[in-house]
């Protein structure tokens, strides 16, 4: 067999495994800055966006639309949106019927693909018809996560409140009572900072199947699949169980021995791009610990400052701190919200990313085909079946 440096490749390309640094397209869409702890939404911090009391719908309108609305613009803007926000009675009965046997990120994954079967114009793809998509379903992935978790605890999904805003009505879908002001707040807070992060998993996945031309439905689809993953989205839901797990800050350091010893990745730290303490698990900190309290699930934050010390002790040498999927779920858990819909809830803000890199995508599409190294026979010799 020829070496592999005898062999041909197309291009002239590195290879590293998992794509580490690979660079798909020019965007101005976010800019994680791993190095120092940052991350910007078009010139934006998130910190800042957290702050500016615009809520989830500037966020989504500013990834959208490209840039940050004025008041007029903005209330438009969450008007339209809140006028999206139902969802058919078809999706309902989908939710009725698979919510409760199946992980909900497999009902929304499906939820999608059925909202894809209904539109009639499905397969129109350019900007103006995935711009009317992309407003629907960010509108609807809230709606549809909501519906999820009301099935699954046996209780009749509720219709959206237009008069409320975004976050305020996600929470009321949800749990059947509008949210006290600071709990909207901190839900809004999330919202933002899950909206986009640069070419991770689920974004990579979306626009490569985006990429092919196909409708924008199956893209997110495809989106949705990746993010359910335990090396992506799906890690704030096995952070808080190993929380849960542990039960009682005194036994911290013996589950962290015995990690180390079984070479278990501690869920909710380390990050492919971010070295330094990532920017979201930092505005989470102090939300996590005041929710905690609040409703008397101290104990939850206690573990998980102790698990950090111990972690970052051990491997911060490496880059390895808590990243965004850490503090969520103490959040989230402190709302009443089943660890099952964690991930879900990843998905209702970054629907407004994915849909916006395919956007920004779009007018100069290329086919996403890298190549792989064949390191396998050339010249194997055929023997029929027969004589094998
Ligand atoms: N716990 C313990 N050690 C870790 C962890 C962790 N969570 N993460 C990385 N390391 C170690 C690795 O074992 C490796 O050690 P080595 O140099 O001795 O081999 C070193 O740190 C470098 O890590 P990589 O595996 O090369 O990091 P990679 O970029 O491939 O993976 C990932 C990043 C997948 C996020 C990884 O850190 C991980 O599995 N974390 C736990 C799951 C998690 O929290 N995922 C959510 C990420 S945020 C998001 O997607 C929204």
């Amino acid at each position: 067999m020829p070496e592999l440096k005898e062999r041909k490749f197309v291009g002239k390309v590195d290879f590293i495994k998992g794509l580490e640094g690979a660079i798909t397209h020019e965007s101005t869409l976010s800019y994680v800055d791993g190095q120092n702890g940052k991350l910007i939404y078009r010139g934006y911090s998130i910190d800042d966006l957290c702050r500016g009391g615009g809520g989830y719908e500037e966020t989504a309108c500013l990834l959208l639309n490209g840039k940050l609305p004025n008041r007029r613009e903005l209330d438009a803007f969450s008007a339209d949106l809140a006028k999206r926000r139902a969802i058919p009675k078809e999706v309902k009965d989908l939710i009725t019927l698979v919510a409760k046997g199946t992980h909900p990120m497999n009902t929304l994954r499906s939820a999608v693909s059925l909202l894809g079967c209904l539109d009639p114009k499905e397969f129109e793809v350019n900007v103006e018809n995935d711009m009317r998509i992309s407003l629907n379903l960010t509108a609807r992935f809230a709606t549809m996560v909501a519906a999820i978790a009301r099935v699954r605890k046996g209780e009749p999904i509720l219709d959206p409140d237009p008069s409320l805003g975004h976050s305020a009505d996600f929470l009321r879908m949800m749990t059947g009572k509008k949210p006290d002001a600071r709990t909207a707040e901190v839900m809004d807070m999330a919202l933002i900072i899950h909206a986009e992060h640069g070419m991770n998993a689920s974004t990579f996945s979306a626009m490569t199947v985006n990429s092919t031309l196909t409708d924008l439905y199956s893209s997110i689809t495809a989106g949705v699949g990746a993010l359910k993953g335990p090396l992506h989205g799906g890690a704030n839901e096995q952070t808080l169980r190993t929380f849960l797990e542990i039960g009682d800050p005194a036994k911290v350091d013996s589950w962290f021995k015995a990690s180390k010893e079984k070479k278990i990745k501690v869920p909710g730290f380390g990050h492919r791009v971010y070295k330094a303490y990532d920017p979201r698990a930092r505005i989470f900190d102090p939300i996590a610990k005041e929710f905690a309290e609040r409703t008397g699930h101290g104990h939850l934050y206690q573990i998980a400052k102790k698990l950090e010390a111990l972690v970052v002790a051990d491997l911060g040498g490496k880059g390895i701190f808590p990243n965004v999927d850490y503090f969520s779920g103490i959040i989230y858990n402190a709302m009443g919200i089943d660890t099952a819909i964690f991930t879900p809830i990843f998905a209702v803000p970054r629907i407004a990313g994915w849909c916006a890199s395919i956007l920004e995508y779009l007018p100069e599409n290329r086919l996403f085909r890298p190549t792989s190294i064949y390191v396998g026979d050339l010249e194997s010799e055929y023997v029929p079946i027969e004589k094998r």
